[in-house]
């Protein structure tokens, strides 16, 4: 599903340390990864990546066989959502409904079809109060709900999410993961939630520095505790 070689990123071509370092990894289909790592370590940096917002700068990546790069960002782009870590960055409509249609919509989904998906969602979400408010004008917790939904309802076949416990309630946490544990898609979850991870995740992917320090079953890497020490966990 996920393949990278050598990928390294840099967000400007003078930087003398690119923020991810000659990355390999070959990720499979319908598992959920866990992407952790000290602040700085590069998760962020992956995720962008990843849905083609930022280009490699070094090695390749490809996700569903089809490699990252100008050409194929439009097919790269219905097929990867990503929720990101500050959800302001993800709105831009003047009510949450309209913000969560707007993807649908842009890709010719019928109206009708948006209304049915979008409730359940909102259901399963706990969120359908929010339908008519302003995206801007929410607490974080509630942003962040919101940004997952417009995301779900594109029925992104790799789904990337950014610190998604970040901000909420207890309930809501649990709710949200009890939500994505039942969600078929491939997942690759950035978090410092670890307990998180270990519930959700059957995999691991540990960043340190913008390198890949460890990758494998969740089990191992998170019952590892001078690994994660060392990493700054
Ligand atoms: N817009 C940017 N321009 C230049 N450098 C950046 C930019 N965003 C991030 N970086 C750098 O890239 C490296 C990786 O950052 P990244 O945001 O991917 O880390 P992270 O693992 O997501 O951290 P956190 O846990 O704090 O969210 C860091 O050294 C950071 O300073
Ligand atoms: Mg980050």
């Amino acid at each position: 599903m996920i393949k990278a070689e050598n990928l390294s990123i840099k967000y400007s071509p003078q930087d003398t340390k690119p923020a991810l370092d000659s990355i390999t990894l070959n990720l499979k289909r319908g598992e959920k990864f866990a992407l952790i790592g000290a602040n700085g370590a590069g998760k962020s940096t992956f995720l962008l990546a990843l849905s083609g917002v930022l280009l490699p700068s070094g090695g390749t990546l490809s996700v569903d066989g089809i490699s990252v790069c100008k050409d194929s960002l439009k097919d790269i782009r219905r097929r990867v959502g990503l929720v990101f870590q500050n959800p302001d960055d993800q709105f831009f409509m003047p009510t949450v409904e309209d913000d969560i249609a707007f993807g649908p919509r842009n890709y010719g989904m019928d109206e009708g079809d948006i209304k049915i998906k979008m409730n359940a969602i909102l259901e399963k979400l706990n969120i359908s109060k929010l339908k008519e408010r302003s995206a801007h004008h929410l607490s974080g917790g509630e942003k962040r709900l919101v940004g997952l939904a417009g995301i779900l309802i594109m029925e992104p076949s790799l789904l990337l999410m950014d610190e998604p416990s970040s901000f909420l309630d207890p309930r809501a946490r649990r709710n949200l993961i009890s939500l994505l544990k039942e969600l078929p898609q491939t997942m690759l979850i950035a978090t410092h939630d670890l307990d998180m991870a270990r519930d959700l995740c059957s995999q691991v992917i540990l960043l340190k520095e913008g390198r890949k320090r460890a990758d494998g079953e969740a089990e191992k890497i998170l019952g590892n505790s001078a690994l994660l020490e060392e990493c700054g966990l």
